[in-house]
């Protein structure tokens, strides 16, 4: 088969999954509401207006628009104070080998992120170039776990959905990879991401051997 490989950025790529969580823990705090690491699953892949619904959700708290509008800016603005500090170090073990591998060998790679912030983080770190398509959360209308955005990376590809692999860290993005039947590989813990067809805890543990074989019996 002639795969696509479709990855996620916050989590898979680089090591920013922390960062939005400390910059939600605090976005949180202000409506009195301790956002746990356990809930903190729950918005890993949610973009960044799902992520604070479903705070205010758990904290019982209502806001004016323009309150939900400063909370998120300051969210943002938070994260990216962060994300200025990051450094080609902040990118996941093994992962860029293995795009490079990949590249080598004739495979068309993609970005399917729900970040608004992708291009600026993909090129803070050096890899932006790796990359044939870029889908982020500027160009998708609906958030992970519906498979827009990655059935939209397929395309940008010119690979058929049936032949994509995406590489995911979150619930949601695993469940959208699945919704379109991709191969769904999850990077973390085996409890969380139960429903990816196979998890690792990082890239130095995959071959992409055992991707090919894995999509070409699917
Ligand atoms: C996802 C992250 O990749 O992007 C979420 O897992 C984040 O935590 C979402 O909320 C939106 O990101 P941003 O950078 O546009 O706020
Ligand atoms: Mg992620």
């Amino acid at each position: 088969k002639n795969l696509g490989l479709i990855f996620d950025l916050d989590g898979v790529i680089v090591d920013t999954a922390k960062f939005h969580f400390l910059a939600w823990k605090k976005a949180a705090k202000e409506v009195g509401f301790e956002l746990t690491e356990e809930l903190n699953e729950k918005l890993k892949g949610v973009s960044r207006v799902d992520s604070l619904n479903k705070i205010l959700g758990w904290a019982g708290a209502t806001v004016s628009e323009e309150k939900f509008n400063e909370m998120a800016t300051n969210k943002n603005a938070d994260y990216l104070t962060y994300v200025d500090k990051m450094t080609a170090d902040d990118i996941l073990p093994g992962v860029e080998a293995f795009i490079r591998k990949a590249k080598s060998k004739g495979y068309p790679i993609a970005l399917g992120s729900a970040s608004k912030n992708a291009p600026k983080i993909l090129k803070h770190v050096g890899i932006y170039d790796l990359f044939d398509a870029i889908v982020d959360g500027n160009s998708v209308s609906k958030a992970k776990p519906d498979p827009e955005v990655f059935v939209i990376a397929a395309q940008k590809l010119n690979v058929p959905v049936a032949n994509c692999v995406v590489f995911e860290d979150s619930e949601a993005g695993v469940e959208a990879a699945n919704n379109t039947h991709m191969l769904s590989i999850g990077l973390g813990s085996e409890d969380v991401l139960s429903e990816a067809d196979h998890v690792f805890p990082d890239f130095t543990k995959i071959t992409l051997e055992f991707i090919e074989q894995q999509a070409n019996k699917k």
